[in-house]
C-alpha cells in the first residue's frame, strides 16, 4: 500500500466519463442473490476490493458465483437456509459494509463463523451492530467486549426486536433487517434520519415482506427470496470526485453518465447546488428500482454554506471531497452533525484537516465536523492518504487546482472502491 502518485494542475475537465458501479448496491446484490432461490444475474458489479471481500465470503459458504470479470455475475442462490458453515475466518478486508451486514446475517445462521478484516477495519466500532444483535439472541464475542473485530458468532434462535438506532446508519439498519429475516417475529428499526435505503428497495424486489414508514422499517420473517436481474448504476460516491473537479477546475464541462441519484444518496448534489455549482441532471430514469441520471457539470464560482442535519447521512461518504470544494469556495463553510466521519475508514475529520492544511488551506476541526475558510489557492506539497481511498481521491481533486505538484502517498487504497480512478482522472483532466 505504499504506492505514490503525483498530480499536477488541470487545464479543464472535458468530455464524458462513466464511473464504476455502486459499492453499496454491489454488496447487496451478492448477499441477497446468495439467499434467493434461483440464479441472480448482475451487471455493472463494482470490481473493487471491498466487493470481492463479500463475493469471497459467500463462496466460502458454498454459494456458486460465476464472475465473468467484466462486472457480470451469475449467483446461484442457495435459499435463505442454504449457507454452509465456513471452514476458515471470513476476511472482510477494508469493508465495513461486509463486516457489519454479515454480522447480522451470520447471527441468523445455525453455525459458527468468525469475521475479521484489515488493520483499519479492526479498529472500527462494531458494538453498534453487536449490541442489538445480542438483544435478538445472537451469541457474539469480539475484542474489547465485542467492540472490535475479529468477531466470533454463534447464530440461530433469534427473536425480533424493536430497535431505535442512535445513529442514521444503513449498515446498522441492514444488519438488523438481515437478522430479522431469521427471527421468530417482526423486527423494526427506527433511525434518527433516513440512511441509504438500498437494502429496503432490493429486499422488497426479491420478495421480502418489508414495510417502510417515516422514521423506520419493519421486516416480517417467513417470505422466501426469489432471484432477479440487477443492473447496478454508477456510484454517486465515485462520481462526486468528478463533480467537484468539474466545478473547481476552470474551463471544465464534463458529462458523467449513468449515476445513481437515489434521494438517500444524493446529498452531494444538493450541497453543491446550494454552493452555487452548475450541475444539470439529464435523462432521469430508473434502473433496477434505483433512480439514475447523467450529470452535466461546468466550472462554477462556489460559495461557502452551512451543512448539517438530515443532508449529512445523505452525503456521508462525500465529506472529504466536499471539504475540497469548500476550500475553493468564497467564504466560510461549516460542517456539523457529522461525528460519524470520525469512525469511517479513518477519522475523516482529522485526516481532511491535516491534508488540507498540508496544501495551505485554512481548516479547523470541530468535534462533529469542521470549518473551512474558502478561496485560498492550494499549494503543492506532499500529503498522505492515511490508507483511506476517499482521502486519496479527494487530494487528487485538490491537486488539479494547486499551484504546484501534489505528491500523494499510500494511494493503492483507491482499489477498494474505484478501480481505474487514476487513468480516468488523468484522461478527463488532460494531465
Ligand atoms: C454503507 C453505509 C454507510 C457508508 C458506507 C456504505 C452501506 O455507512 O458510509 O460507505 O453500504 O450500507 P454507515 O451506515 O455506517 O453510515
Amino acid at each position: 500500500m505504499s504506492e505514490t502518485r503525483t498530480i499536477s494542475a488541470s487545464p479543464g475537465l472535458r468530455g464524458e466519463v462513466s464511473v464504476p458501479g455502486d459499492k453499496s448496491i454491489s454488496h447487496r446484490s451478492i448477499m441477497f442473490g446468495s439467499l434467493a432461490d434461483g440464479v441472480t444475474r448482475v451487471s455493472g458489479f463494482l470490481q473493487g476490493e471491498d466487493n470481492y471481500a463479500t463475493l469471497k465470503a459467500f463462496r466460502s459458504m458454498g454459494v456458486e458465483i460465476d464472475d465473468r470479470g467484466n462486472g457480470e455475475l451469475a449467483i446461484s442462490g442457495v435459499g435463505l437456509h442454504g449457507l454452509k458453515e465456513p471452514s476458515d475466518v471470513i476476511d472482510c478486508g477494508n469493508s465495513g459494509t461486509t463486516m457489519r451486514l454479515m454480522t447480522g446475517l451470520m447471527s441468523g445462521q445455525d453455525f459458527f463463523s468468525v469475521l475479521s478484516g484489515d488493520q483499519y477495519l479492526r479498529r472500527r466500532p462494531m458494538r453498534r451492530v453487536v449490541a442489538p444483535l445480542t438483544e435478538m439472541g445472537a451469541n457474539i464475542s469480539g475484542r474489547n467486549g465485542g467492540e472490535l473485530a475479529p468477531l466470533a458468532i454463534q447464530g440461530g434462535g433469534l427473536h425480533g426486536i424493536e430497535y431505535s438506532s442512535p445513529v442514521a446508519s444503513a449498515q446498522i439498519k441492514s444488519a438488523l433487517l438481515l437478522a430479522g429475516m431469521y427471527a421468530d417475529v417482526p423486527t423494526t428499526v427506527y433511525e434518527p434520519h433516513l440512511s441509504r435505503d438500498h437494502s429496503e428497495r432490493m429486499l422488497r424486489s426479491f420478495g421480502a415482506t418489508l414495510e417502510t414508514f417515516v422514521g423506520g422499517v419493519t421486516i416480517t420473517p417467513g417470505s422466501r427470496l426469489t432471484a432477479r436481474e440487477i443492473h447496478v448504476p454508477g456510484d454517486i460516491s465515485s462520481a462526486a470526485f468528478f463533480l467537484v473537479a468539474g466545478l473547481i477546475v476552470p474551463n471544465s464541462e464534463l458529462l458523467i453518465r449513468n449515476v445513481g441519484i437515489n434521494p438517500t444518496r444524493s446529498g452531494i448534489i444538493d450541497i453543491l447546488l446550494e454552493m452555487g455549482g452548475d450541475l444539470q441532471l439529464l435523462d432521469q430514469r430508473e434502473l433496477s428500482g434505483e433512480p439514475v441520471a447523467d450529470i452535466l457539470v461546468r466550472s462554477s464560482r462556489l460559495k461557502g454554506i452551512e451543512i448539517g442535519g438530515s443532508v449529512v447521512p445523505r452525503a456521508i461518504d462525500e465529506f472529504p471531497v466536499v471539504s475540497v470544494a469548500a476550500a475553493c469556495a468564497e467564504g466560510r463553510t461549516t460542517i456539523c452533525d457529522a461525528k460519524e466521519l470520525r469512525v469511517k475508514e479513518t477519522d475523516r475529520i482529522a485526516a481532511m484537516v491535516e491534508t488540507l492544511q498540508g496544501l495551505g488551506a485554512t481548516v479547523e476541526p470541530r468535534d462533529d465536523g469542521m470549518v473551512v475558510e474558502g478561496c485560498e489557492q492550494f499549494s503543492g506539497g506532499r500529503v498522505n492518504s492515511h490508507g483511506d481511498h476517499r482521502i486519496a481521491m479527494s487530494m487528487a481533486v485538490a491537486a488539479l487546482v494547486a499551484s504546484g505538484e501534489v505528491e500523494i502517498s499510500d494511494t493503492a487504497c483507491t482499489e477498494t472502491s474505484f478501480p481505474g480512478f487514476w487513468p480516468l482522472l488523468q484522461s478527463a483532466a488532460g494531465i
